[in-house]
């Protein structure tokens, strides 16, 4: 719905879908900035101002040059004016007054804080503000109203703050992999989410999980997570039946889902000459030797799993953008787990995502650039 010239419209293309975003790019400061506005504008509740900021900032990572002079950002487009004001400022000054009124706010800490935690959105942490809670120590006075999701994400908060490694995403490949093919041998399991768009570490680690044989899925999430949970590698889980009623929604999607902390053993030390040494034991609290990791596993029948591999690659803003262009542009309803056309009134099939960028007649990009 924006307003520009045919010329300009062909350069920047608006909806992210249409452009190669890569992971990395030539303005991080600019991004970063207008990202912590964004976010502020979600934890006061005001979702226009975050998808501006947002689309801003995801026009900025597809810019194959560094922004050096304000003169430059007047010809930007898909970036409104509050946006530019602040890349303005920062080109001249090198900070904006904003960003850093916004870091500085007690509301905007406390409720980055709070929302860290594993089962915690925008809402019930602003709901806590409003109560007087600002800190995680705060919680205790009311941990009896806490969920179960919320008590582990607390109890896990430190380790859960840390990134995960690549390294340590494979590891936990390993060990899901290990658990589902002890039940189904030929099972296939894709390491979806942030690591699958190329990035080196992320806030958890998302993997697919499918088989040509729908019978062979039956039950199959349910009992490797036991089986892992037998051999003390899950701190918390909480499982989400299938759901049947999400065909023609574009928001939900309801593949069986599994939302886990895992117990992740650490990495076996490489052997060195001294390994014998006897270390003096200062904490007599033995070492710990496992970090906990949040993961998240999804089972799709085969006949959606290039929609739910779409789905869950994303990036989240990758992912909203390319459901607004379906419905906006192709008058189609996308989700993880098909292709409505709203108008034709059938399904468009796909065995790969290819081949749904085709039904949506996009070019197609590959994971490490949908980064938008
Ligand atoms: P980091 O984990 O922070 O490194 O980034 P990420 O891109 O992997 O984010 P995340 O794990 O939150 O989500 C991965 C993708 O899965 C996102 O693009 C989301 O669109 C999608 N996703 C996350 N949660 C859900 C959910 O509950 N349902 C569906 N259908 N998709 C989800
Ligand atoms: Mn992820
Ligand atoms: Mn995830």
């Amino acid at each position: 719905s924006s307003v520009s010239s045919d010329k300009a419209t062909q350069e920047t293309p608006s909806y992210a879908c249409q452009r190669r975003t890569p992971l990395h790019h030539h303005n991080k400061e600019i991004v970063d900035a207008l990202q912590i506005l964004a976010l502020s504008a979600s934890f006061q509740g005001s979702e226009a101002r975050y998808l501006g900021f947002t689309r801003a900032a995801s026009v900025l990572k597809c810019l194959p040059f560094t922004l050096q002079s304000a003169e430059e950002v007047k010809d930007l487009q898909f970036c409104g004016g509050h946006s530019k004001t602040v890349i303005q400022e920062i080109l001249e000054d090198r900070v904006c007054r904003e960003v850093e009124m916004v870091k500085n706010s007690e509301h905007y800490q406390s409720m980055k804080v709070l929302t860290g935690i594993f089962g915690v959105g925008i809402r019930t942490a602003d709901k806590w503000y409003r109560d007087g809670i600002r800190s995680l120590s705060d919680l205790n006075e009311i941990e009896g109203k806490l969920t179960g999701e919320q008590k582990a994400g607390l109890l896990h908060y430190t380790d859960l703050q840390q990134p995960v490694t690549r390294d340590e995403a494979e590891r936990v490949e390993q060990l899901v992999k290990g658990a589902l093919q002890s039940f189904v041998p030929d099972v296939q399991v894709t390491m979806t989410g942030g690591f699958r768009r190329g990035k080196q570490e992320g806030h958890d680690v998302d993997f697919l999980i499918t088989h040509p044989n729908e019978e062979a899925l039956n039950g199959l999430l349910r009992k490797a997570v036991a089986w892992l949970d037998s051999k003390g590698s899950i701190l918390y889980h909480h499982i989400k039946g299938r759901s049947h009623n999400f065909a023609r929604s574009s928001t939900m999607d309801g593949h069986e889902t599994c939302y886990a902390i895992f117990a992740l053993p650490n990495a076996c030390p490489e052997k060195s000459p001294d390994a014998g040494t006897i270390q003096p034991d200062l904490d007599k609290s033995p070492p710990r030797n496992w970090k906990a990791v949040r993961v998240d596993l999804v089972v799709a029948p085969y006949s959606e799993y290039s929609y739910a591999l779409l789905g869950w690659t994303g990036s989240k803003h990758f992912e909203r953008e390319l459901r607004r262009f379906s419905l906006q542009v192709k008058k189609m309803s996308l989700n993880s787990h098909g292709l409505f056309d709203i108008e034709k009134k059938c399904h468009y099939p796909a065995t790969s995502e290819e081949e749904i960028f085709a039904h949506l007649g996009l070019l197609y990009l590959t994971p490490s650039e949908r980064n938008a």
